[in-house]
């Protein structure tokens, strides 16, 4: 079979497709176009068909690859984290925002693949980012990804701030699980493969945010800033979650879509 008519038969994406075998083959995709009338042996055909067939039954593009771009890294992943977002590229930038106006020490809370941690701590190496998940599996995948990078990142397993003692920092950072258990998206896309951990929020999606605002202001000095990633339609709920708490200075922003997916609050106690 050729390298035109294994892409033709292989009834994914098209892009997908020409992603999956130059990965398999271990080329550019750009090669592809020129080698079109290539045959591709064993073992490339084997494996090639076989992410095919994976791809159709809803296994994500990510996961098959074993990796996905964030910002300017590729970062490995598997089954036990969230296939970091777009979206979450603009909350980095926020928190890359504060760190620039001092904010040097850092907590990410729900690290996962170690996507906002170590973003922040590759643009801004002055950072002191500690990043905290309750998936041993998932910080291991977030540990792996640091030691490719060589960037140094204080990694902890905890239910969200139960291993932290009084410790405190300038800057909360987080992209809980923000989803509604009942949720029909949960059946859609990427979602059903990814781990529930990642993604539901309780019945009512806002549990774990709930969590965070009510806890953070402990792990604040005076001045810090939180900043979490939401549903599109959670803003209003998370500005009131953060007033209720006391936060000030709150504020949403959007993403690229112009859907306000992100909201922030200083702690002036
Ligand atoms: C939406 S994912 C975000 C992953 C990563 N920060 C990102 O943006 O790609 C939420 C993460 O929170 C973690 N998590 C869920 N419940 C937690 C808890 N109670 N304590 C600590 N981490 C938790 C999950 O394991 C998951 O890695």
């Amino acid at each position: 079979m050729t390298v035109r008519e294994l892409i033709q038969q292989a009834r994914i994406d098209r892009v997908e497709a020409e992603i999956l075998l130059a990965d398999v083959l271990g080329v550019e995709r750009a090669w592809l176009f020129a080698h079109g009338e290539d045959p591709v042996a064993e073992p490339a055909l084997n494996l090639f068909t076989d992410h095919a067939n994976a791809r159709r039954d809803g296994e994500p593009l990510a996961y098959l690859l074993g990796y996905r771009d964030f910002r300017s890294l590729r970062l490995g992943v598997n089954r036990h984290v969230l296939i970091p977002r777009r979206e979450t590229e603009h909350l980095v930038e926020w928190a890359i925002e504060c760190i620039d106006t001092g904010a040097k020490r850092v907590l990410d809370l729900g690290t996962g693949s170690g996507a906002i941690a170590l973003a922040c701590k590759v643009e801004r190496p002055d950072a002191m980012l500690t990043a905290i998940d309750c998936i041993v599996e998932a910080l291991a995948c977030a540990k792996a990804n640091a030691r490719s990078l060589g960037v140094q990142v204080e990694w902890l397993e905890s239910h969200w701030f139960e291993q932290l003692g009084v410790a405190q920092w300038d800057l909360v950072v987080s992209n809980p699980p923000y989803i509604s258990a009942s949720d029909a998206h949960l059946q859609q896309g990427d979602l059903p493969a990814e781990p529930d951990s990642a993604l539901v929020g309780g019945q009512t999606g806002l549990e774990s945010i709930e969590h965070i605002v009510e806890h953070t202001p402990d792990h604040l000095v005076p001045g810090g800033w939180l900043l979490l990633e939401h549903g599109f339609d959670q803003a209003d709920a998370v500005i009131a979650c953060m007033q209720d708490r006391g936060f000030q200075h709150i504020c949403s922003r959007r993403d690229w879509s112009g859907q306000p997916r992100m909201t922030g609050g200083q702690w002036q106690p």
